[in-house]
């Protein structure tokens, strides 16, 4: 009897086993954490708070091949807002790039010359604090603002200019050539001087909002459902890409990492959402693929996040509480629940952040 009883209890205790083991696993865990041990996750990551003052701020930033300075960041000041670097002279970068606005459009793809849109339905990603990534664009085939910066300028379907027809408008205006002479060795405007300026502008661009407050040790500067928010972004894996002062922009990563063959099976049966031939769990409008068409795209910069919509790349998305969800059911394999999704929007209106007003010297 007790032979037989043997395998049948064990069948049991083994199925109960089974079924409790995948919420046992440290991943299922919400980790509950005092404000403390909050910020020392966040800080001991490297995601460290906005500088405050101009001298911190050329210790994070500064360019040694483009030495800041403020002669050198009005210039760049004055030619981000200048027409005159769009071939009909109507488009600026704050055009695309509105700084009150999350430093981006609000646009799904973006519109430059003549109404000409992005050829591959690319959506404007934020300035604001694009200086603190590794990489610019989204493939992450700029080094830095400095190269990031010529691009536009000559894109047929932003402001169409060539690198000669920059020098000889900017050439032809005495202002203008006095002040590059007074900040480069060079008699002329030079476009890798227009590049340099507008460089160093932007590494001026930096926000600073409650996260920030809250990393420098103001506990009350975040709701608790904030720092619920905070705390799965940093022990479920987002911050393992979206990471960094700048939440972001330090790594090319593939997206999306998971495929359900669920999804796209069902989709077979709902005629409505054209995603067939997607690769990604939204419409593939333009048809970009990432850095090499394999899918890998630079890790976007969540800092001002509530004020950048649509999201990804091609601007298909409207709702960032869908965004969160596809990230954590694509990126980290743990579809969030409702409830965590808005913990961690709560968390992101903590990044919304006003330019910080450095004192230059
Ligand atoms: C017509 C709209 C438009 C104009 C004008 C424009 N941009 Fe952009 N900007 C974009 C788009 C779209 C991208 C993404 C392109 C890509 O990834 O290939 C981008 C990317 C960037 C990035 C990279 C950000 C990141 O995190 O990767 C920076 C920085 C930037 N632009 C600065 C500028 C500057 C400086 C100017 C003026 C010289 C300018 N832009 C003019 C639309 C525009
Ligand atoms: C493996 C790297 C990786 C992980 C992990 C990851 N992300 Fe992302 N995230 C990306 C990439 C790459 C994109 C850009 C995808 C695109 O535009 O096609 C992105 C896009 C986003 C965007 C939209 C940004 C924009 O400007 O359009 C948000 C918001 C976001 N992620 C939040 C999260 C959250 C929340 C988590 C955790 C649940 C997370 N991410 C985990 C790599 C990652």
């Amino acid at each position: 009897m007790k032979k037989l009883l043997h395998p049948v209890i064990l069948t049991i205790i083994m199925t109960a086993l089974l079924l409790v083991l995948p919420y046992m696993l440290p991943s299922r865990v919400i980790k509950v954490f005092d404000d403390e041990q909050l910020r020392q996750v966040a800080l001991s990551g490297n995601m460290l708070s906005i500088p405050t003052s101009y001298e911190k701020l050329l210790e994070v930033i500064d360019n040694p091949q483009n030495p800041m300075s403020k002669e050198k960041i009005a210039l760049g000041k004055e030619l981000f807002f200048d027409t005159l670097l769009s071939k009909d002279k109507s488009i600026n970068c704050a055009s695309c790039h509105v700084l009150e606005e999350g430093g981006d459009d609000n646009m799904a793809v973006a519109v430059g010359h003549q109404g000409r849109k992005n050829p591959f339905h690319l959506n404007s990603p934020t300035v604001l604090n694009a200086a603190l990534a590794q990489s610019q664009f989204w493939n992450g085939s700029a080094i830095d603002v400095e190269e990031q910066a010529g691009g536009p300028i000559q894109a047929p379907f932003e402001m169409n200019m060539t690198p000669q027809e920059v020098e000889q408008r900017l050439n032809a205006d005495s202002v203008y050539v006095a002040k590059f002479k007074a900040i480069f060795p060079q008699k002329k405007v030079t476009f890798e001087n227009v590049r340099k300026a507008i460089g160093a502008y932007e590494r001026t661009l930096l926000t600073r909002g409650a996260y920030d407050d809250f990393l420098d040790g103001n506990n009350s500067a975040m709701s608790p459902e904030a720092k619920r928010g905070m705390t799965l972004f940093m022990t479920k894996g987002c911050k393992g890409c979206h990471t960094g002062m700048s939440v972001g922009g330090q790594s090319v990563q593939k997206f999306p990492l998971r495929n359900y063959p669920s999804d796209y099976l069902g989709l077979l049966f709902s005629p409505d959402i054209n995603l067939k031939n997607s690769p990604f769990p939204f419409e593939n409008k333009g048809g970009f693929l990432g850095r090499n068409n394999i899918l890998e795209f630079r890790v976007p910069i969540l800092r001002n996040i509530t004020k950048t919509a649509p999201y990804f790349h091609n601007g298909a998305e409207e709702e960032l509480e869908e965004v969160v969800r596809i990230m954590s059911k694509y990126q980290i394999g743990e579809e969030f629940s409702p409830k965590q999704i808005d913990e961690v929007v709560a968390f992101f209106k903590t990044l919304e952040g006003e330019l910080v007003k450095y004192e230059i010297k």
